[in-house]
């Protein structure tokens, strides 16, 4: 079930392409094609109100979400979500490292951090696990004593990283220019794990593009517990971020709903 529904998305963005020969209608955009991909409880949150990493869906679903991280170009999450799970957001299985490899592409996506101040722990997983690129993208009022130590990180490791922070943003970072940047690094298809204030502000400038979540069979509750989209809401209707369903499937014990969004710039 998990092959047909990947197949079946991503209808502007060619996954199966190594970066620099996709030729899909969106290699014309200005940022990159981005999907949002979360595990959710019944009552739609991503965790517990101690904000403690918690598992929500079973192997099937692990093994969606590898293959749709290994399709992308690049996996990005906030620092809020590297400081409560410390994830490293490596591919998986070795089959599709492989793959990735024979296609000439780096074994995992590149894996980008939001962090306006710089505050991405220098022995966190994500800069230390598995080969390759990461991007850490602060604001220009991130210490430079700071952003520079988080570079130096790769030039003291001895396997293959590469780590770049890119400057976006007077306080916060400006995530319409980070996806700017992005692309101008050959990242056409972008993944994005959360959490729930990272994905509420993509959504406020109109950047996410396809929205899937495995919601799964339990109810965390608490009012102060993440959910899909945080931040400070929007209040008319005509704010709104309206979606078209594209596919509802059962998965387990729980369900998979993968919607487009409208609108997106
Ligand atoms: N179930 C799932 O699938 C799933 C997936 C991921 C995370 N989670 C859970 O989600 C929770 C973390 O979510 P979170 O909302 O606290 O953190 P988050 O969304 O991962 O990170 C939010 C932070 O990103 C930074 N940021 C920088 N520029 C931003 C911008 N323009 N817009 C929005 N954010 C910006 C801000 O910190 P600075 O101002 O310091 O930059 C902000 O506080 C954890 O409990 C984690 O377990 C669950």
């Amino acid at each position: 079930m998990c092959e047909i529904v990947t197949a079946m998305l991503f209808p502007h963005a060619d996954l199966s392409m190594p970066d620099s020969a996709s030729c899909s209608p969106h290699t014309l955009s200005t940022r990159p094609y981005i999907i949002v991909n979360v595990a959710m409880s019944a009552d739609g949150k991503l965790s517990t109100k101690e904000r403690r990493q918690v598992i929500i869906s079973g192997k099937e679903d692990f093994s969606r979400v590898d293959e749709l991280k290994a399709g992308c170009d690049a996996i990005m999450v906030g620092i809020g979500t590297v400081l409560a799970d410390d994830p490293s957001l490596t591919v998986k299985s070795e089959t599709r490292v492989k793959e990735r490899r024979s296609n000439f592409r780096p074994p995992h996506p590149i894996r980008i951090v939001v962090d306006s101040m710089a505050r991405t722990p220098l022995g966190a997983k994500i800069l230390h696990k598995g080969e390759g690129k990461r991007i850490i993208a602060v604001s220009r009022a991130a210490d430079p004593v700071r952003v520079d130590q988080l570079r130096q990180v790769a030039m003291h490791s001895s396997d293959d990283i590469e780590i770049e922070c890119i400057f976006c943003g007077e306080d916060q970072v400006d995530l319409v220019e980070l996806c700017k940047e992005l692309k101008m690094r050959d990242i056409h298809t972008l993944m994005v794990e959360g959490g729930g204030t990272l994905i509420m502000g993509l959504f406020q400038v109109g950047l996410i593009d396809e929205l899937h979540t495995f919601i799964g069979n339990m109810i965390i509750g608490g009012k102060n517990a993440p959910t899909l989209a945080d931040g400070d809401g929007f209040v008319f209707e005509n704010e709104f971020i309206r979606l078209t369903l594209h596919t509802v499937s059962q998965m387990e014990d729980g369900v998979l709903v993968s919607w487009y969004v409208h609108g997106c710039s």
